[in-house]
């Protein structure tokens, strides 16, 4: 069977405060329109694709799906900071992506940037990802504690309640579809700054 190729190539934010809804809306909007994906799940979140803890073994199950022209779906958890910096260095190696045709779903991507700093690979996927149709989804529970670089190129947000008031003033300045301090629980606005409508219905985001 041929890998359904992926045409997207999409940044896409997701944030809320704790509990608002993030994960499950990625988990169940977004996952099941995804063609080959990795998700970096810290919390153990995800469901719906093959489970690795060691990179190396998920490195070969890759190439073996890519192989034989299968999509591969990984869920990537880990407990010390060796696994997921092999990790990176499996995506990117500085200089180009390793990887091409996949999404990669960052859940607390405050992990791996910071207003001050980013994690160079993750870095390279924001700005060079689309030659290599690289989607990235990104959460977080506060747009403005991370990188600026990862916001600047977001191409659609999507919010759920925020009660945070430097969240607040920070989302603002975006043309939500539902203001976000007034959001119900579960309930979620987006902006849309590619003006590429079929992302939208892509990810039926209405
Ligand atoms: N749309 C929904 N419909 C029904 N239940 C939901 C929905 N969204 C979330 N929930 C429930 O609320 C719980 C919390 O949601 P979720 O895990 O998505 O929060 P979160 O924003 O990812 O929180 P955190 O920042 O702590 O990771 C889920 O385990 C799920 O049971
Ligand atoms: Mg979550």
């Amino acid at each position: 069977m041929e890998p359904k190729q992926q045409k997207i190539n999409e940044i896409i934010g997701i944030n809320g405060k704790k509990g608002s809804g993030k994960s499950y809306f990625v988990q169940h909007k977004i996952i099941p329109s995804l063609g080959a994906f990795i998700i970096l799940d810290k919390m153990e979140e995800y469901r719906g694709g093959m489970v690795f803890e060691n990179p190396g073994i998920m490195k070969t199950y890759i190439q073996r799906m890519i192989k034989a022209g299968k999509m591969y779906k990984c869920i990537f958890r880990w407990t010390n900071d060796d696994q997921i910096e092999q990790v990176w260095e499996m995506l990117c190696d500085g200089e180009k992506m390793l990887l091409e045709n996949f999404t990669l779903v960052v859940e607390e991507v405050d992990l791996y940037c910071d207003s001050y700093g980013i994690q160079p690979e993750l870095d390279y996927l924001i700005r060079y990802g689309r030659h290599d149709s690289v989607s990235l989804i990104w959460v977080s529970r506060s747009p403005f504690e991370i990188n600026r670089m990862l916001t600047r190129l977001t191409d659609v947000y999507v919010t759920f309640v925020q009660s945070e008031p430097r969240d607040i003033n920070w989302l603002k300045d975006f043309n939500w579809s539902k203001d976000p301090t007034t959001l119900a629980r579960y309930e979620y606005g987006y902006a849309n700054l590619s003006g590429d409508e079929r992302v939208l219905k892509k990810f039926n985001l209405i």
